[in-house]
């Protein structure tokens, strides 16, 4: 059933793909969403902290950033923490609580409340695709070039304010130049059919007894008409196939994408892999989704570089609100096969 589902919508998932994907139809799609829905998670957080969970979160985030930047062989090397350049985060008036500083505690920054609320909708914009691979490194450095983004992701309850252990959280990017993968995307400079089977930047991952995930992937680049963003579905049910490790879901309850401060990828698209992007360039406040998010919670991730070179990688953050008795079908635009 939810196979012919998803078969019947691919035809839909690939018409909308075209260069002429209209995102004011995507954006107004998602303002119907947002209609009944609790906009942030601020008012969890006594309730975290009381769990413990505010400090698990810390040391799992302080570990997070240790391993990957010994894994790397940049322990040794000034470490960059970066505070959220607000006044960058154009036109919203949602603002950071906390300045950071580089004398500014660890167990500050990464207690910090950013969150934003994934919606109940259908509005997953034109490049999902279904049944991908269960993995936590998206990768793929055989093929794909690009700054490493390390990734946390924390699901909560938005009305229990409990974390969601058990959710399969899917995510899915453009690659450092703005292609993705698993799909023909002429309009962001690839037309070549042979994309349909790649899968680069792709990939799902269930969330632990503190509603947490991690991924390490690229940092996204820019295309035509869009930001430098991350996809983010949540599953709350599906089927694992354990034969080749994909995953399908029958129901997608929330659907967001996540942003990064102007000034982070503007240092990251310096980078030559990235120069190589020929396409147009969006900025965060150029961009209508980026806008509509930032209007009612905060769709920015927070972060910290792993040293004092953008170029070593990137270690952001960032909890998403979701309400569990919300549940939709997702349109793909093409499945993993
Ligand atoms: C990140 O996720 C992987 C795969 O689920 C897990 O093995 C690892 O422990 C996680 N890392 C941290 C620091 O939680
Ligand atoms: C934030 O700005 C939006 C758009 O201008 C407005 O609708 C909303 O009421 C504002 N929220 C607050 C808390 O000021
Ligand atoms: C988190 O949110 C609570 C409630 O809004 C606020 O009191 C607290 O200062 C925030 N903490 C951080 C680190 O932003
Ligand atoms: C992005 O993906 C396309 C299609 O696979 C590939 O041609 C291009 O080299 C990739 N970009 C980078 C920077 O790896
Ligand atoms: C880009 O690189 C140049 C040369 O290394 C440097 O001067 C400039 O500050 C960089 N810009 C950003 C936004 O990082
Ligand atoms: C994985 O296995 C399932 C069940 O057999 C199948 O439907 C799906 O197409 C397979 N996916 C891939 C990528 O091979």
């Amino acid at each position: 059933m939810q196979l012919f589902v998803l078969g019947i919508w691919s035809l839909v998932g690939l018409a909308i793909a075209h260069p002429g994907h209209d995102i004011q139809q995507e954006i107004q799609a998602r303002a119907r969403g947002l209609e009944d829905s609790p906009r942030d998670i601020s008012h969890c957080a006594a309730e975290l902290k009381a769990r413990g969970l505010e400090q698990r979160t810390v040391e799992r985030r302080t570990e997070i950033l240790r391993g990957a930047r010994e894994k790397r062989g940049l322990l040794t090397n000034p470490l960059s923490i970066k505070a959220r350049d607000t006044p960058s985060v154009l036109q919203t008036n949602h603002s950071s609580p906390v300045s950071y500083d580089p004398e500014t505690p660890l167990s500050t920054i990464f207690a910090g409340n950013k969150s934003c609320i994934l919606m109940p909708e259908v509005t997953e914009g034109p490049y999902y695709v279904s049944g991908e691979l269960i993995r936590s490194d998206l990768r793929e450095p055989a093929t794909q070039k690009g700054i490493d983004l390390i990734i946390d992701i924390q699901v909560i309850d938005v009305s229990t304010c409990k974390p969601l252990s058990e959710v399969m959280v899917d995510i899915w990017a453009a690659n450092a130049t703005g292609v993705y993968s698993g799909i023909v995307n002429p309009g962001n400079g690839n037309g070549d059919p042979g994309n349909k089977e790649t899968t680069f930047g792709r990939g799902l991952q269930m969330t632990n007894e503190d509603g947490v995930a991690n991924f390490t992937t690229i940092y996204p680049g820019h295309y035509t008409g869009r930001t430098q963003h991350i996809h983010v579905a949540t599953h709350l049910n599906g089927v694992i196939f354990a034969d080749n490790n994909t995953f399908q879901g029958a129901t997608v309850a929330h659907i967001g994408q996540i942003f990064f401060d102007q000034s982070l990828s503007d240092s990251i698209e310096n980078d030559s892999v990235y120069q190589a992007n020929q396409q147009p360039v969006t900025t965060n406040a150029q961009d209508g989704v980026f806008l509509q998010e930032a209007a009612i919670g905060d769709p920015v991730v927070e972060y910290s570089l792993l040293s004092d070179s953008v170029q070593d990688g990137v270690f952001a953050w960032i909890s998403f609100g979701i309400d569990v008795t919300k549940s939709e079908e997702i349109f793909a635009a093409a499945a993993h096969h």
